[in-house]
């Protein structure tokens, strides 16, 4: 008996630390559906009580193990009206909360800021309002109330937070004088635009002019002296700590390139302008002269307009159900930018956030399509592109004279580049393979979904984006009906079925016709668009049919795939699919169900256990 209950002990033990961890779970999933139920929200959230709560709610992350709801995050979801007391604060192993740009309001429940764990808290873009709650969590490293209605003072409290990083309270109505801050960790701190009075505490006097904007009755370094006597000079320009908008000036890029390619566009220009001219009285101020530093820096005039704009398009970002990221347009602009590509659809960035989140934007050039064409595409095409192999569009933006898709960004690079920019060596046979299927399994899928409706358009190699480990996935779907066809044949033209050349419309065939250049592409390392300069297409298809035909096979493949002995077999059969896939005649092709079971069977081995998994 005694035996017995031992050798019961651990499965009870077991027993007892899983129900343990199922109650919190569940207590936290409570929460979350009061929470869900007692706020009206624009955008449907998919909680509910019968699927499992970390991985299929959005906006939910849970702790590893899983045993606790340790993130919520729903930016820009049309949550409106109060946060519910009693929710939110009953998530006790919470880390980080972000409901950053919804329609809140009313008062803070005084249960949020002290969930014991908070780490990290964005309530930006609200309408909150009333007293900060006084008790806070000793872990808040980033705090974001900025662009609310908050009144009352800043808690004192605040000054205890050892861990404060990031405090962004700008544009809301707190009072009275700043508390003594000291934190030698704070990075960020804007307390523009409230109604703040007093001596700005000297801990907190090395931020610039502009974490203090707008409190006319504030006083002190960085701003005018307080006492009233005899203002002294400003301090010269060496001596001034480099503010933190020096460091942002890089990180203005985005807005600046997109600003500038639209030229003259209103509210981009309006965007611009205002930029420059608050870069420019930044120079000034800092540049010193009594005059400039006693008129200049209290003007907000252009403030006014950038900030205006921008708030009246924040929200206007729309984001897709399960999309983690939390960040406005606002973001978006101030990102730093990097050109990746200029394509028939437009010119594609990495936009690197202040957060460090890495997103791509894309932005279309020559839309044909209306709004609410236009949006019913963006609907179709998010939902088309919940497959593995093809990229998800996380976010779009629709303005008059601004169309923006936001995806997500993928490290391994394009596999136009890798295959005939160098790194040709490192793309082994195996990984060719690897790729090729894994690009047929999206397409595939992109021409079964909608009742076989949706044609990609576009397929090329620069469109395959490839993942850390070499998986395959096609971008761009969904563009081509947006977008007026070129009078001219685009750089794609070498991909181009030749059917299309004459009707301008793109099938499901001339895409599997797309597919067979690619596939010829890989076999043979060449690309079907001869000389990006110059434009000129080579008929890829018909060289390689043209020197197949005089039975000279090998000298088709790719020198570099030579070297992986062994391999001549599977090379002819994946070429017999590529010739195929390129018929001339667009009944003569396979379709791309078909083709996936091909390029299966030309390596078993590699499609049932992929190495990568
Ligand atoms: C913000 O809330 C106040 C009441 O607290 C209301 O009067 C005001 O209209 C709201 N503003 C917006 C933009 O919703
Ligand atoms: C900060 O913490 C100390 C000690 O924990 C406490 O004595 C003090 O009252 C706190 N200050 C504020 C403003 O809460
Ligand atoms: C600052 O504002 C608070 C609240 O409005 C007021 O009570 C206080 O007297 C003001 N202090 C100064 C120095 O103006
Ligand atoms: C201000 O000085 C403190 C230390 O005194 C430092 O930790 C903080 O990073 C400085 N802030 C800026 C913006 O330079
Ligand atoms: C603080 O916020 C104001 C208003 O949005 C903005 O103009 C200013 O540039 C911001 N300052 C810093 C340091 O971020
Ligand atoms: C921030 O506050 C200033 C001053 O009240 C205002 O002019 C500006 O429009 C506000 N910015 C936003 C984005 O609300
Ligand atoms: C909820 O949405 C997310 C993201 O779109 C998805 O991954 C998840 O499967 C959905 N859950 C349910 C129960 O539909």
């Amino acid at each position: 008996m005694k035996q017995h209950f031992f050798r019961a002990l651990p499965f009870l033990l077991l027993l007892f630390i899983l129900l343990q961890a199922n109650a919190d779970l569940d207590s936290d999933k409570q929460a979350l559906l009061q929470f869900a139920n007692a706020i009206p929200h624009g955008r449907k959230l998919n909680w509910t009580a019968s699927s499992p709560i970390c991985t299929s709610w959005v906006g939910i992350t849970c702790s590893k193990n899983p045993t606790r709801v340790i993130a919520l995050r729903l930016p820009g979801t049309g949550l409106f009206g109060p946060i519910p007391a009693n929710t939110l604060g009953k998530l006790d192993a919470l880390t980080a909360l972000s409901l950053r740009s919804n329609r809140l309001s009313g008062n803070l429940p005084s249960d949020v800021l002290i969930l014991p764990s908070l780490h990290t808290i964005n309530l930006q873009s609200n309408n909150l309002s009333g007293d900060l709650p006084s008790s806070l969590s000793p872990q808040l490293s980033v705090v974001d109330l900025s662009f609310n209605a908050f009144t009352g003072e800043i808690p004192p409290e605040i000054t205890n937070l050892t861990h404060l990083t990031i405090l962004n309270l700008q544009n809301n109505s707190f009072l009275g004088s700043i508390p003594d801050l000291r934190q030698t960790r704070l990075k960020q701190l804007n307390l523009s635009y409230n109604h703040l009075n007093g001596s700005i505490p000297s801990g907190i006097q090395n931020f610039s002019v502009s974490s203090f904007l707008g409190n006319p009755l504030l006083c002190g370094k960085p701003l005018n002296l307080c006492s009233s006597i005899s203002p002294s000079p400003p301090p010269s320009p060496s001596i001034l700590p480099p503010s933190p908008r020096e460091k942002s000036k890089k990180k203005l890029s985005l807005g600046i390139i997109i600003a500038i390619a639209v030229g003259g566009t209103l509210m981009l220009s309006i965007l611009l302008l205002a930029l420059i001219l608050c870069c420019f009285k930044k120079k000034q101020s800092e540049d010193g002269g009594p005059s400039v530093k006693g008129k200049g820096v209290r003007t907000d005039k252009p403030e006014d307009f950038s900030s205006g704009v921008q708030s009246a398009e924040k929200n206007r970002l729309v984001y897709f159900e399960g999309c983690s990221h939390s960040f406005d347009l606002e973001d978006l602009l101030k990102a730093s930018a990097e050109v990746l590509g200029k394509g028939s659809c437009g010119t594609t960035y990495k936009a690197i956030m202040e957060d460090g989140t890495t997103v791509v934007v894309k932005r279309l050039k020559e839309v044909v399509a209306e709004k609410r064409e236009f949006e019913q595409q963006m609907e179709n095409v998010q939902r088309v592109g919940q497959h593995p192999n093809v990229i998800p569009l996380r976010a779009y933006y629709y303005s008059k004279d601004e169309k923006l898709l936001i995806y997500d960004y993928i490290t391994g690079g394009n596999f136009s580049l890798l295959l005939h920019e160098g790194g040709r060596q490192a793309l082994d046979w195996a990984s060719r393979v690897k790729i090729s299927l894994g690009v047929a399994k999206g397409i595939a899928h992109i021409h079964s979904a909608g009742g076989g409706r949706f044609i990609h358009g576009n397929i090329k190699s620069s469109n395959v984006l490839l993942t850390q480990d070499l998986q395959g996935c096609i971008s761009e779907f969904g563009l081509t009906p947006l977008i007026r066809t070129p009078a001219v044949p685009p750089r794609s033209a070498g991909y181009r079925a030749p059917e299309v050349m004459k009707t301008r419309k793109p099938t499901q065939k001339s895409d599997i016709y797309s597919f067979g250049v690619l596939l010829l592409e890989m076999l043979t390392g060449k690309s079907p668009i001869q000389s990006p300069r110059r434009e000129d297409v080579f008929d890829l298809p018909r060289w390689v049919q043209s020197v197949v035909r005089e039975e000279w096979t090998a000298e088709v493949f790719d020198e570099e795939l030579l070297r992986d002995g062994n391999i001549e077999e599977e090379l002819v059969e994946m070429l017999k699919i590529a010739l195929a896939c390129v018929d001339r005649m667009p009944d003569g092709r396979p379709t791309m169900d078909e083709v996936v079971r091909m390029i299966e069977e030309v390596r078993p081995s590699d499609s049932e256990n992929p190495p990568s998994s």
